[in-house]
C-alpha cells in the first residue's frame, strides 16, 4: 500500500523477484524491452511446468495416480483460463499457438457459410488472424479488407461501415495490433457485426498482457490468446461462444463429435504445457495477495484489480519513450501518439526515413537494450505504411515488470541516435 494515499501501487521489487531471468547473470543486465514478442516467465509457472514434467508427464485420463494428477492439472488450467476471461469451461480450447488455432477455426467455420458470403479482415492484424481467413477466397468466400490510415496505422470505425452488409458473416480483427498498439473498440465492432447476424473474431494476443477482457461483456464470439505473451508457456488458447461452437464443424477425430473440448483440437495437446498455464493465475494471485491482502472477490475481479495497478505503472513507464519519439523530427510512431493506457498498449514501434530501423536496433542492442526490428509478421501493415518489409519498424515494448531505468537506457540511446543520425 502507498502510505500517503492509502491506495496500492505496484511493488516492482516484489514483482521482479518472481522472475528468475532478472537475477540471472546472462539476462539480468539487459534492459528488457522485447516483451511483445514473448514475456519472461515467473517462478510460479517455471515450478509448475517442472513439477508436471518431473512427476506427472504421462497420458492423462487414467486412474493411476500420476495420470489423475495430470488430468487435474489440465482441468485446473481450463478452469482458471475460463475465470480469467469470464467464459464457460467448455468454451475454452487449447492449441499449440494462435496461428494454428485460427487455421483450425477457419476450417471449422467455413461450412457455416455459403458461396458468395462475405468476411472482413484487416491489414492491421498479425498474419495469424488474417491469412487463414483470406485463403477462404479460394473456396467461394468474398474477402473484404478493412484498411488502416496509411499515416497512422490506425483503423477507423467509419471505414468499416460500408464493408458490412447482409451477406457479412464474420469480422476478424485485433484487439490491439502488435505494432500500432492502439486499442480497437471491440464492443462497438461486435454490435456492428451482430446487427447483420455475423460473428466477431478478436485477436487478443497483444492486448492480453495489458488488459483483462470479459469476453461476454465485450461481445466477442471468438477471442484468441497466446499464453507465452503473459508469462506462460507457448500455448494458444481460444474462447469460442458455446452457441457458435455448436454450429461449427468438428475438427477433432470423428468419434470426438460430441465433446466440446476436443472439437477444435485435431491433435493430442501438450498436456504439461497446458497444465502450466495455471501458473499464470498463481502468479497473479501471489501479486494480488501481496498488494491487497486476502480477498473473497472472484478471480476475474481480483485480477482486474491487479491489472489496474499494471496499467497505471505501464503508462508511467512508457511515457518518456513516447514523448521522446513524438518530439524527434522525422520519427514516426505507429498508432496513437499517446501513452494513455486506455488508448494504447505500451508497445512502441517507430520508423524514420533518415535511418534504417536496423541501424537503430543495432545501437540499442550495443547498449544492451533488448528489442527487435522488422515486420513482426504484420507484413500487410508494413505495406500499408509504405515501409520496407524487412527493415520495417523498431519495436520496444514494456509490460508491468518494466522499470523506469530500462526505459531510460533506451531513451538515452535513441536521443543520441536521433541527434547523430547514424546511417
Ligand atoms: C497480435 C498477435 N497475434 C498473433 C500472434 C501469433 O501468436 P502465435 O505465435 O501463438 O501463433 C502474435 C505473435 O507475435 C501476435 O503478436
Amino acid at each position: 500500500m502507498n502510505q500517503t494515499t492509502g491506495t496500492a501501487s505496484l511493488d516492482l521489487s516484489f514483482v521482479r523477484a518472481q522472475f528468475p531471468a532478472f537475477a540471472h547473470h546472462e539476462t539480468g543486465f539487459w534492459a528488457h524491452l522485447e516483451n511483445a514478442g514473448g514475456s519472461y516467465v515467473p517462478r510460479q509457472v517455471v515450478d509448475l511446468l517442472a513439477e508436471l514434467f518431473a512427476h506427472f508427464k504421462c497420458q492423462p485420463a487414467w486412474d493411476f495416480g500420476p495420470s489423475v494428477a495430470a488430468t487435474e492439472a489440465m482441468d485446473r488450467a481450463r478452469t482458471v483460463m475460463a475465470e480469467l476471461f469470464n467464459a464457460g469451461q467448455d468454451e475454452i480450447h487449447f492449441g499449440p499457438s494462435t496461428s494454428q488455432n485460427t487455421y483450425v477455426l477457419a476450417h471449422a467455420m467455413r461450412p457455416m457459410w455459403n458461396d458468395g458470403d462475405e468476411i472482413i479482415v484487416t491489414n492491421q492484424d498479425h498474419e495469424a488472424n488474417s491469412g487463414a481467413w483470406r485463403r477462404l477466397d479460394r473456396t467461394g468466400i468474398t474477402v473484404r479488407e478493412w484498411r488502416v490510415d496509411p499515416q497512422t496505422g490506425c483503423l477507423d470505425l467509419a471505414d468499416l461501415v460500408p464493408l458490412i452488409n447482409q451477406r457479412t458473416r464474420m469480422l476478424a480483427v485485433t484487439h490491439a495490433s502488435n505494432i500500432a498498439a492502439t486499442i480497437n473498440p471491440v464492443r462497438e465492432m461486435a454490435d456492428m457485426i451482430h446487427a447483420v447476424g455475423g460473428h466477431l473474431v478478436v485477436d487478443g494476443v497483444s492486448y492480453a498482457p495489458h488488459g483483462l477482457t470479459d469476453v461476454k461483456a465485450a461481445g466477442c464470439d471468438v477471442y484468441l490468446y497466446s499464453s507465452y505473451k503473459t508469462y506462460g508457456p507457448h500455448v494458444g488458447m481460444m474462447y469460442t461462444d458455446a452457441d457458435l461452437l455448436a454450429r461449427m464443424t468438428n475438427q477433432g477425430h470423428y468419434f470426438k463429435q460430441g465433446d466440446p473440448v476436443a472439437y477444435l483440437t485435431p491433435a493430442g495437446p501438450d498436456h504439461a504445457a497446458i497444465g502450466a498455464t495455471a501458473g499464470i493465475a498463481d502468479y497473479y494471485d501471489e501479486l494480488h495477495r501481496h498488494h491487497f491482502g486476502s480477498s473473497t472477490a472472484s478471480r476475474f475481479e481480483r485480477t482486474r484489480e491487479l491489472f489496474d495497478l499494471f496499467g497505471a505503472h505501464e503508462q508511467t513507464v512508457i511515457e518518456p519513450l513516447i514523448d521522446l519519439i513524438n518530439a524527434a523530427p522525422d520519427v514516426h510512431l505507429v498508432g496513437a501518439p499517446v501513452a494513455d493506457h486506455s488508448v494504447r498498449a505500451p508497445t512502441v514501434a517507430f520508423h524514420t526515413p533518415r535511418q534504417s530501423s536496423e541501424s537503430i536496433y543495432r545501437a540499442l542492442i550495443d547498449a544492451k537494450v533488448s528489442c527487435g526490428f522488422g515486420n513482426f509478421y504484420a507484413h500487410r501493415l508494413m505495406e500499408a505504411l509504405g515501409l520496407d518489409i524487412d527493415d520495417g519498424v523498431v519495436r520496444l515494448s514494456a509490460v508491468h515488470y518494466t522499470t523506469d531505468e530500462e526505459v531510460a537506457r533506451a531513451c538515452e540511446v535513441l536521443d543520441q541516435v536521433f541527434s547523430s543520425r547514424l546511417g
